[in-house]
């Protein structure tokens, strides 16, 4: 396995790490590799991954459980090391967390001691104590916190504890404490993966408005191929063991994308394409096998 030297970053990224255009990318992830040691003997969770993502770009993490998405996640984040590569943000390399990255996760985080606008307005606290923490921008910070409540429909429950909310409303919450510092690149694991079919889909949409507003540039990690294709302008269908990018699914779709978009035979089409690489025959069969084991 190649480790970048020092100055790799300021040298030309490999081919799959170069974005479309002629911007410079938000996000660079380079000869990404992490291996775990642990009672199941080495896992390489993770193995020579390279893409890019362009600023106000949307794209989707999909792939078969166990393929390294989340430890994708966490390293992006800066809450774990790779083993051997890098990630660059705005043209910095990644050495811990940061406020140039939220991230939401399957089940929210908030604190639970903390009402509603005291956990989003937490983060920005983050920022503002390594900052001089002027009135001017303590009054931005509040009319931040009022806007992202609003937009998350969650302003009469401001001085609500999170206990006192459904799911729903917590991760809604846990989306604009990401938001409040206004941050480069979100990252989000499955934050919609433990709610209520209907209560996904409002969230679905509201995220489809948000990032199309925002322009955010957004790393989503799902299992369910249909979320991916209503959100994403690009599909990384990962392979597992080793975790790897297996294929780039690029979604041309018009925005913006409703629910209603799900019956519309390009939209099928996409859809076909990403199950069709993440279902190979290979995994097809691996399964027959052993259910025919178990029937057996
Ligand atoms: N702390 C750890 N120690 C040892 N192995 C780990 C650790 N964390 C993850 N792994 C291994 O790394 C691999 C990838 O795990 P990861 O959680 O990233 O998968 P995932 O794609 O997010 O799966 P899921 O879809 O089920 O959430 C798995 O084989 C897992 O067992
Ligand atoms: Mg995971």
């Amino acid at each position: 396995m190649t480790v970048p030297p020092p100055d790799a970053v300021r040298r030309a990224p490999p081919a799959a790490a170069q974005p479309a255009g002629d911007v410079d990318p938000a996000l660079i992830v380079w000869g990404l590799s992490k291996r775990f040691v642990g009672r199941a003997g080495p896992v390489d969770a993770l193995s020579e991954i390279n893409f890019s993502v362009a600023p106000g770009e949307f794209v989707c993490l999909v792939g078969p459980s166990g393929c390294g998405k989340s430890t994708l996640l966490s390293i992006l984040a800066g809450l774990d090391g790779a083993t051997s590569g890098r990630v660059v943000v705005a043209g910095r390399v990644v050495k811990g967390p940061g406020t140039d990255r939220g991230m939401v996760f399957q089940r929210d985080n908030l604190f639970p001691w903390l009402t509603v606008r005291n956990n989003v307005r937490f983060g920005s606290k983050l920022k503002a104590v390594r900052r001089t923490f002027t009135p001017e921008r303590a009054r931005a910070v509040e009319e931040r916190c009022d806007q992202l409540l609003d937009v998350v429909g969650l302003s009469r429950f401001a001085r609500s504890y999170p206990h006192e909310l459904s799911g729903g409303m917590r991760q809604r919450a846990a989306l604009a404490r990401a938001l409040v510092n206004q941050p480069r690149v979100m990252l989000m694991d499955e934050p919609f993966g433990a709610l209520d079919a209907q209560t996904r889909e409002e969230m679905q949409e509201l995220l489809a408005r948000l990032s199309e507003r925002q322009g955010t540039t957004t790393v989503f990690v799902t299992h369910d191929v249909e979320e991916a294709v209503l959100l994403a302008d690009r599909i990384l269908v990962m392979a597992a063991h080793p975790g790897r990018v297996a294929k780039e699914v690029r979604v041309t779709l018009p925005r913006p994308r409703t629910l209603e978009m799900r019956l519309d035979p390009a939209f099928a089409q996409v859809r076909a394409e990403v199950l069709t690489s993440l279902y190979t025959r290979e995994r097809r069969q691996q399964s027959k096998a052993a259910l025919d084991r178990i029937l057996r």
